[in-house]
């Protein structure tokens, strides 16, 4: 790992403005009332987060903690309200960064894998380094047929997703990120939607992935990963971050209430 920074978040804020219908008309013959009720939602609050090149950044937290959020602003899926967030040296948080720039260097893998279904495995992976990447036909295929090695599923080339496993899919998905030959891979529970045994082989390829140095921040709960690759955990509740540390410390012996309570749910 090294001291460079490849994420800086500062006071990274996120609000959604909702609005909840209410119906306050009880009596039959009254005309129903609608109403809308104008609320906000705090999906992020404050958030500091540094990560370094080569490092493998943990989120955890309870559903709804803000954890996606945060994900999905890191590459400008979502704006955020107030604060900001670096990327190297750009500001992915300024109206006028360069978002495609962003989305090369920023891989994300989602929980429903999202791969593209009238594509095989091999045309999933393909696509954007010939479409964005220009690359010839030659040059895109080595590199396909490179990753599918990678991940382990050079014989599911020519297999479109309904007729793969979702494992295979999901390792599918990490290897169409990966085509871009990004610098940061964001992974969003990449695992929450397999069955257990699918889970370890999307795990293995995220931990090789960690071991060859990608900077990596994951949000996941699986414990296994967390103690093999994890150089820290961040752990969220209602949008903030309530502690942050080693794995063995915040697993272990975390100083927050909140944090132990959460933990004996999923340990
Ligand atoms: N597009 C949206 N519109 C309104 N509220 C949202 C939206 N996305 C997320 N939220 C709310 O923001 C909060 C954080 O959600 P999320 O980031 O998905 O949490 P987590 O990934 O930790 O489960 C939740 O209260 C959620 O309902
Ligand atoms: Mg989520």
């Amino acid at each position: 790992m090294s001291s460079k920074i490849k994420i800086r978040i500062e006071k990274a804020t996120k609000v959604f403005n909702t609005f909840q219908r209410e119906y306050p008309a009880k009596n039959p013959r009254q005309k129903r009332v609608k109403k809308l009720k104008r609320s906000h939602i705090f999906a992020v609050k404050d958030v500091d987060l540094i990560v370094h090149q080569g490092e493998v950044v943990l989120v955890i937290g309870p559903s709804g903690s803000g954890k996606s959020t945060l994900l999905r602003c890191v590459n400008r899926m979502e704006d955020l309200t107030s604060g900001s967030i670096w990327i190297d040296d750009i500001c992915v948080t300024e109206s006028k960064a360069d978002i495609r720039k962003v989305r090369e260097e920023v891989g994300m893998v989602f929980q429903s894998f999202n791969l593209f279904p009238h594509l095989n495995a091999f045309n999933n992976i393909a696509l954007a380094p010939k479409v964005i990447k220009k690359m010839g036909k030659e040059a895109a295929f080595n590199k396909a047929n490179g990753l599918l090695r990678r991940v382990g599923l050079v014989d599911k080339a020519e297999s479109y997703p309904e007729q793969l496993s979702g494992g295979q899919q999901q390792r599918v998905a990490i290897a169409r990120a990966l085509a871009m030959d990004p610098h940061i891979m964001l992974f969003d529970e990449p695992t929450s939607a397999l069955d257990p045994e699918m889970i370890k082989e999307v795990l293995d390829v995220m931990l090789s992935l960690a071991r060859d140095g990608m900077t990596m921040l994951v949000v996941s709960h699986e414990m296994g990963f967390a103690r093999a690759a994890a150089h820290r955990v961040v752990f969220m509740d209602k949008g903030e971050v309530v502690e942050e540390g080693a794995p063995e410390k915040i697993f272990d012996d975390p100083d927050k209430e909140r944090t132990k309570r959460f933990l004996k749910h999923i340990l």
